[in-house]
């Protein structure tokens, strides 16, 4: 392979390499260039190694399936620590070690433990190169895997180096998969330490050390660990926000247009609200996707918020995508897409839960061995995710990669509620929006290691994600709406309501737009709002119902308000504060207590239509 073409000027980080390598042990060192030629090495070295499969170049042109060990299938949150060199700092959501006793250990685990690999370095810019916006890591990792999801996440290479320039800031991200290769011995297919698991931040050196996972969010490290809990920390010292939120553009037949941002949990649909398509009917409504996952969002001098997608990529989740949910999607993965834990068959397709009403024939499942549809085990993993460049998506923005961002007129904050939660209402002002992603509760998902469907409060969906005190992040949050002339408007959503059945209340997908519209005509202030509650809401005619049979009592049943749920709802939410004690806005217990109130005075079951209350 050609190395790079430009020098390393920078002498701190040539420094700080020559140490990993004298730790780690690597056999060679790489640095990565990020050009085609490297992808294409790489890759075919994957699958030299029986790590990739090369899938059918007819159906899945230049792309590559592999399935992950068994232990090593999402992020790992019990092993993910914020090692601030005070507790109080981390905060009560973190695991927390003392950077001290940190450090020793995994000086310990990283002794040699690249041994028989190469050692790759990887500068990469989070944003589009040179942006004001942007920031710069450089992941020292021993995984090809990691390499090539980088190349398509991130920008790395050469460019990177030279915005860099001899003494340019950058977070520091060290990976291994923790397994060394002793002489002469096979690699496994997928190298990892199926043991021993550490994700570890020290935010005030700006650093990331992750040690025994190859997988999404535990390896790629300019995600999670550097786009949202390294930047959530300089965002609060600098007066600026790192969210886990998709960024869309939305433009109504007028050609006006409004930028969107919104937050949901892991697994709950951001990938595919950012890539909505409209139904039929609402001709001449185009909604953009600007990003998928993180937004960065700055105060500019004309006294809004503007925000970049740092990333280059989607990492998305497989099962439940297919040409009716999310077509986009679809067109993203069609070709250069590396799939993780997904069904093969022996030529060279691909299949998950969801994606076809009838399974191919003759499917290997993610474990590797041939699947038996009637054993009743998914054949993808439902933490299975795709890596595709941002650039094949047919409803990508055209300013996605504008070095100044998009400006965002409103937010949104949505879990997977199957009770309780409303579709669609809108706290009165910026102070109670925040109350509400604050409070915000899910069910948790496949996407991260541990128990699945029980709700959990995940304020902001950054509870994974936060990398300090969460009763800091809400002041933050608080403080950012005080410094705007007019913040934007904040929405609450739930498309997951289920009825006595078990069903889905609420369509979804395309079916969104019906709620986005009623959105977007709120914070242009032409459509109306009634009071409930617990905030304001579309009465069955404010929303656009063309092309749809959803009916009025329908929609009077997703929008129920039941009184004694959220009374427990709120007992959730003091149960939240009480963890964060000493550091929770002093707002939050008035408005909880105003909250109960317009509770405590409504009907048990409170209805949009006032003859059913
Ligand atoms: P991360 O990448 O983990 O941060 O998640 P994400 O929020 O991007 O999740 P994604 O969009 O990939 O959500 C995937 C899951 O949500 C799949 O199981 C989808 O079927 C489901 N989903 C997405 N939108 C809807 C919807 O409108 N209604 C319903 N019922 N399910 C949805
Ligand atoms: C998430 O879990 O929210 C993800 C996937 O976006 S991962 O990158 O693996 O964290
Ligand atoms: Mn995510």
């Amino acid at each position: 392979m050609k190395t790079l073409t430009v020098e390393v000027k920078h002498q701190e980080l040539q420094k700080w390499v020559d140490e990993m390598e004298a730790i780690c042990n690597p056999e060679r060192v790489h640095w990565c260039d990020g050009s085609k030629e490297e992808y294409a090495v790489l890759c075919e070295q994957l699958v030299e190694k029986g790590t990739f499969i090369k899938l059918n170049e007819q159906k899945w042109p230049n792309s590559y399936a592999c399935f992950s060990d068994p232990s090593d299938v999402a992020r790992v949150e019990d092993r993910t620590y914020i090692c601030s060199r005070k507790k109080e700092d981390a905060g009560p959501t973190n695991n927390w070690v003392d950077p001290r006793e940190m450090k020793p250990k995994l000086k310990k685990l990283f002794k040699g433990c690249m041994k028989g690999r190469t050692m790759y370095v990887i500068p990469f810019s989070m944003g589009p190169v040179g942006s004001p916006m942007s920031q710069i890591g450089v992941e020292i990792t021993d995984s090809e895997y990691v390499v090539v999801n980088m190349h398509i996440m991130t920008r790395v290479g050469a460019r990177v180096l030279e915005v860099l320039g001899t003494q340019g800031e950058y977070v520091k991200c060290l990976h291994s998969v923790g397994a060394p290769l002793e002489e002469g011995a096979r690699d496994a297919q997928w190298p990892c330490n199926s043991e021993v698991k550490y994700i570890v931040h020290y935010p005030e050196e700006r650093t990331i050390v992750s040690y025994g996972s190859g997988y999404g969010g535990n390896a790629l490290l300019g995600k999670k660990c550097f786009a949202l809990r390294i930047a959530s920390v300089m965002a609060q010292e600098e007066g600026w926000l790192a969210e886990h939120m998709l960024i869309m553009g939305v433009e109504s037949p007028d050609g006006e247009k409004n930028y969107i941002a919104a937050a949901f949990p892991s697994a709950c649909g951001k990938t595919n609200f950012a890539m909505l398509i409209p139904p039929a009917e609402f001709k001449g409504w185009k909604v953009t996707t600007v990003g998928d996952d993180i937004a960065w969002i700055k105060p500019g001098k004309d006294g809004k918020l503007h925000a970049i997608n740092p990333e280059a990529g989607y990492f998305g989740v497989a099962p439940g995508t297919n040409a009716k949910t999310n077509a986009s999607a679809m067109q993203s993965i069609a070709r250069n897409t590396i799939f993780t834990n997904v069904g093969v068959t022996s030529d060279g397709d691909i299949w998950w839960e969801g994606m076809t009403k009838e399974p191919p024939k003759d499917l290997t499942d993610w474990r590797g061995q041939k699947w038996d549809p009637a054993s009743g085990k998914p054949c993808a993993h439902p933490n299975a995710r795709f890596t595709a460049p941002a650039n094949q998506n047919p409803s990508l923005d055209s300013d996605w990669e504008n070095p100044d961002g998009v400006r965002i007129d409103a937010f949104i904050f949505g879990g997977r509620r199957s009770t309780t939660v409303p579709l669609v209402y809108q706290p009165v002002n910026w102070n109670f929006g925040v109350y509400l992603a604050s409070t915000m509760g899910s069910e948790t998902t496949a996407a991260a290691f541990g128990e699945i469907g029980k709700v959990r409060r995940d304020p902001f969906a950054m509870l994974p994600f936060c990398g300090y005190h969460m009763g800091d992040y809400f002041n933050h949050w608080l403080q950012i709406g005080r410094d705007l002339p007019a913040p934007p408007r904040i929405f609450g959503v739930n498309w997951f309501r289920k009825d006595e059945n078990g069903n889905f209340m609420w369509p979804g997908f395309g079916e969104n737009m019906r709620v986005l519209k009623w959105i977007i005509q709120r914070i242009r202030g032409k459509v109306s709002a009634v009071e409930s509650p617990v905030g304001r809401m579309p009465r069955y005619e404010d929303i656009d119902w063309s092309g749809s049979t959803f009916t009025k009592v329908e929609f009077d049943r997703i929008m129920e308000i039941d009184r004694e749920a959220w009374k427990a709802e709120l007992l959730g939410h003091a149960e939240l504060f009480e963890r964060m004690y000493d550091k929770l806005p002093k707002e939050y217990i008035f408005m909880r207590e105003l909250l109960l109130s317009s509770l405590w005075r409504s009907p048990a079951k409170w209805h949009l239509e006032p003859e059913l209350n």
